[in-house]
């Protein structure tokens, strides 16, 4: 490769990175204003448990909310999904704990583990990196299907484990629970 167009790759490589950043800023921005137009009141808010009304997400969808100030992703997952996170061997992943506060902290990570329902349909997860806490991107994002940072490039699975990129540690779970059908209740 040329000198000339090993600068015009490195040039490329930057102008991604740019994009990505900025795109991850505009889809913040877009998801937010719907957050705050669906978000309770702000005496509401300021509890420490939250009720979710799940009734409205379709499979293959994610709805954010925001709760203790940070975004928390609350994930129907596709059987495609579930099987993909179910064929994954704990050899293969980054991070072994389940990073569930629901269980046990020696929990393993397996993806029965990291889900809300014994299906494993439902996921929910703070919705930051545990790089350096930018908010990742979703719908199928990245090299795994699941979420995908472009801050520093850390690709998660469809159970939010980390797989690939400088990120630690699979995204949190918090606690959570259903509290009827359609009702998750955080905190
Ligand atoms: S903050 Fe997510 S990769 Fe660095």
């Amino acid at each position: 490769m040329s000198q000339a167009e090993d600068h015009a790759g490195t040039r490329r490589d930057f102008l991604y990175y740019a994009t990505a950043g900025a795109g991850a800023v505009a889809t913040g921005a877009a998801v937010w204003t719907l957050v705050d137009q669906m978000n309770p009141s702000a005496d509401v808010q300021a509890l420490s448990s939250i009720f979710v009304d799940v009734s409205g997400v379709e499979v293959g969808t994610q709805l954010t909310v925001k709760w203790r100030g940070k975004p928390v992703f609350i994930r129907r997952r596709t059987e495609k999904e579930i099987e993909e996170g179910r064929a994954v061997q704990l050899s293969d992943l980054v991070d072994t704990n389940a990073e569930n506060k629901n269980l046990a902290p020696t929990a393993e990570a397996t993806d029965e583990n990291r889900t809300l329902d014994e299906a494993g349909e439902w996921l929910v997860m703070i919705g930051v990196c545990t790089h350096l806490g930018c908010v990742p991107l979703g719908n199928n994002a990245g090299d795994f299907d699941g979420w995908f940072c472009p801050c520093h490039g850390s690709h998660y699975d469809t159970a939010g484990r980390i797989r690939r990129g400088p990120a630690p540690r699979n995204l949190d779970i918090p606690l959570a629970a259903f509290t009827d059908d359609t009702t998750i209740k955080l905190g």
